[in-house]
């Protein structure tokens, strides 16, 4: 049988209008989110993907607010943590889906040196009661609003989002430039790309910070999902939960994700590390060092058949699982989030990094751009 070249667009479009896809270039579908108290408005982007996937991000701290996957069935699940309303978010919020920097996670006692200059930043975290800077600061990058522009092409959906931090903004060096691209892919991915210029030397270590539940936000814990980390070693912590500077083998401690366990199995063991983290809250050294874009983490929810596998370009993973969640926090379906009811997975460089030069260097030096990718990519197992 001849197929001329029109049966065949015709058979593609047909295909993909079964399939529902809404992404031959398509751009995301934008509206008015809400406003902050200063009366920046908010925009919130629906992004959708050819096999019925729905991504929800907003110009308010990059917020992801829904991110539906399917089951082994194909029944459709919103897999992340967060709130229906904006205000919500600007109240309380763990930083469920933002993202987060200038620096993702903590920097000891709110200081460093750089080229000879001593920095201070606000510190407004303080495990053991020793006060660090977490996540950015007091206003950091999930506190403000971005410049957002829809991007897509055939088999994406993006949302460029752009923030300038100004020259001492949380107390950190010169004028730093973000561009994030957020992509909903063909592929069932969730996709950052990230890049950082500066006008002075500063250092950054900007991630994303959503809080995942494969079986659907609400629907419990998180302790039965499958993990596989593809890392050898951690950079075990303080009492403050600042690294030490080592890099500890994980072999033989419940820190070995290098075959598949689940988060639960080991979770309480009786374990210095796991005490100061009240569960896991650590960095994990990533095998994968050359700045390629690697597969860094497996997750496998076992009830609904839902995996996701985490790739990136950086050398860490933070690995935390909700420990910090006490229910306090009432989602988007009404029901409360629990004690490890999420887990995050931040790729990232290690935390307090510019207080450890042995560490791989967040310093973004000026005339030079910063570029990191990480995907999430979602698939089913039986
Ligand atoms: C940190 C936790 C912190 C949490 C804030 C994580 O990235 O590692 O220690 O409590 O963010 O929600």
């Amino acid at each position: 049988m001849k197929t001329s070249l029109r049966n065949v667009i015709v058979l593609a479009a047909l295909a993909a209008s079964i399939a529902g896809s809404a992404t031959a270039g398509d751009k995301p579908e934008c509206k008015m989110f809400g406003k902050t108290a200063d009366g920046k408005e908010v925009m919130l982007f629906t992004l959708k993907n050819a096999n019925g996937m729905t991504m929800e991000i907003m110009s308010y701290g990059c917020i992801v607010t829904k991110l539906t996957a399917p089951d082994r069935d194909g029944k459709f699940a919103d897999v992340v943590l967060g709130y229906n309303t904006l205000e919500e978010y600007i109240k309380a919020t763990p930083y469920f889906g933002a993202i987060v920097g200038r620096y993702g996670n903590r920097i000891a006692h709110g200081k460093f040196t750089l080229d000879g200059k001593e920095y201070t930043l606000f510190c407004n975290n303080s495990p053991g009661d020793i006060p660090c800077a977490l996540h950015g600061g007091k206003v950091g990058f999930d506190k403000v609003v971005w410049d957002a522009e829809p991007v897509s092409k055939p088999g994406v959906q993006g949302v460029k989002m752009h923030y300038v931090s100004k020259d001492g903004e949380e107390g950190y060096p010169g004028n730093l430039d973000v561009t994030i691209t957020h992509s909903l892919t063909d592929k069932n991915e969730y996709r950052l790309d990230y890049e950082l210029k500066s006008d002075k030397a500063t250092p950054a270590n900007v991630t994303h910070h959503g809080y995942f539940n494969l079986k659907g936000e609400g629907n419990g814990d998180i302790l039965g999902h499958e993990l596989l980390i593809k890392a050898d070693k951690t950079t075990p912590v303080d009492k403050g939960l600042i690294p030490t500077g080592a890099l500890k083998p994980v072999k033989g401690t419940p820190f070995d994700f290098t075959t598949a366990h689940t988060i639960g199995e080991r979770v309480n063991a009786d374990d210095e590390q796991m005490k100061f983290g009240g569960g896991y809250d650590h960095n994990w050294v990533l095998n994968s060092q050359d700045g390629s874009l690697a597969s860094a983490v497996e997750v496998f929810e076992p009830t609904t058949g839902r995996a996701m596998e985490v790739l990136t370009t950086e050398p860490g993973v933070q690995f935390y699982c909700g420990n910090f969640l006490d229910g306090s926090n009432v989602g988007k379906t009404g029901k409360p989030y629990k004690f490890r009811n999420g887990l995050c997975l931040e790729t990232q460089h290690y935390p307090d990094s510019p207080n450890h030069p042995e560490f791989p260097s967040t310093i973004i030096q000026p005339g030079k751009t910063y570029k990191s990718t990480t995907i999430y990519r979602f698939s089913t197992r039986k």
